[in-house]
């Protein structure tokens, strides 16, 4: 009888060899004394519709699916959960019966860090601006209307804002109870006076990409500003704010949340998000963070 392979599961991306999902995913593997593993596959764009089909073949039960596979994977997979429906991305696989199921836990994430790391941040509502407009902007939008925010998208192609806000109206009319609206970056400062929430969902101000520059200086003090990067750490955008005095929430909160539900799918077992998890990850971005 041949020993049982131990279940893996990976995160698919291209070029994101700054993805900490394996720390953290081995992490909890370690700590929870499971057998199991998970690996970072670059799979480039047009490789990706085979290694997702053949996902099992690949020796994975299930995966992570990041930049820039979420719309695809959307696409591909053979059933999807209400989250994937209204947000139209896929960032977690896992093979069920033979079929392979996309769920969509950035939403999810985003909430949990949010509440964790600015507690009361959505009570007042109203204007939350999305800067980006890609995957992980459908999903914080998604989140954001959830929570009863009037949401302003802003985004370097109008076009794609304007698809996002389409993609939203689209929805059963049952939901949301506001639809999100479109902008400009030219745009920008006549807007962030009235907004109440700020969140960068592009990849502007993470290592590698070119800044993100905006001044804040007219946004009010009481404001929760986030960003979804998490290397570095503090972006540009997250310093600016603490500097100003605004509440801030980073992306390393948003990605160990957002891990948690495809852990459980993969092992089995659902694992905690913990301070000793975030003192790890956070230790391993620092040190690497001046390696260039
Ligand atoms: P993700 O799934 O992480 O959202 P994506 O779908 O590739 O990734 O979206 C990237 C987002 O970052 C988009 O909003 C993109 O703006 P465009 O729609 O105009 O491309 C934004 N972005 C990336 N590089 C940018 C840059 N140099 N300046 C402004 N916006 C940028």
């Amino acid at each position: 009888m041949s020993p049982r392979a131990e279940p893996r599961a990976c995160v698919m991306g291209h070029g994101v060899a700054y993805s900490r999902s394996p720390l953290m995913h081995g992490h909890w593997l370690r700590t929870l004394q499971l057998d199991g593993g998970y690996d970072l596959v670059d799979v480039a764009p047009e490789a990706f519709e085979d290694f997702l089909r053949h996902l099992a073949r690949h020796g994975y039960v299930g995966g992570n699916v990041t930049r820039p596979h979420k719309d695809a994977a959307f696409r591909l997979v053979d059933d999807r959960d209400g989250a994937v429906e209204a947000i139209g991305a896929v960032n977690t696989v896992w093979l069920e019966d033979g079929r392979l199921a996309g769920g969509n836990t950035d939403a999810e994430g985003f909430l949990a860090n949010l509440d964790q790391q600015a507690p009361g941040w959505d009570v007042a509502g109203g204007l939350a601006i999305v800067l980006g407009a890609g995957g992980a902007a459908r999903a914080v939008v998604y989140a954001l209307l959830e929570r009863g925010f009037d949401v302003g998208v802003v985004n370097r192609t109008v076009a794609r804002g304007d698809d996002l806000v389409r993609h939203f109206r689209a929805r059963p009319r049952s939901w949301p109870r506001s639809w999100p609206r479109s902008w400009a970056f030219e745009e920008l400062p006549r807007l962030l006076p009235d907004a109440r929430f700020l969140v960068n969902t592009t990849s502007l101000g993470a290592k590698g990409q070119p800044p993100l520059d905006i001044n804040l200086q007219r946004v009010r003090p009481e404001a929760v500003v986030c960003d979804i990067n998490y290397v570095p750490l503090e972006t540009g955008l997250l310093r600016a704010a603490r500097h100003l005095g605004h509440r801030t929430a980073d992306g390393l909160g948003m990605l160990m949340h957002q891990g948690v539900p495809g852990f459980a799918r993969w092992f089995g077992v659902r694992p905690a998000v913990t301070p000793g998890l975030r003192q790890l990850l956070e230790s391993d971005i620092r040190a690497r963070e001046g390696a260039g």
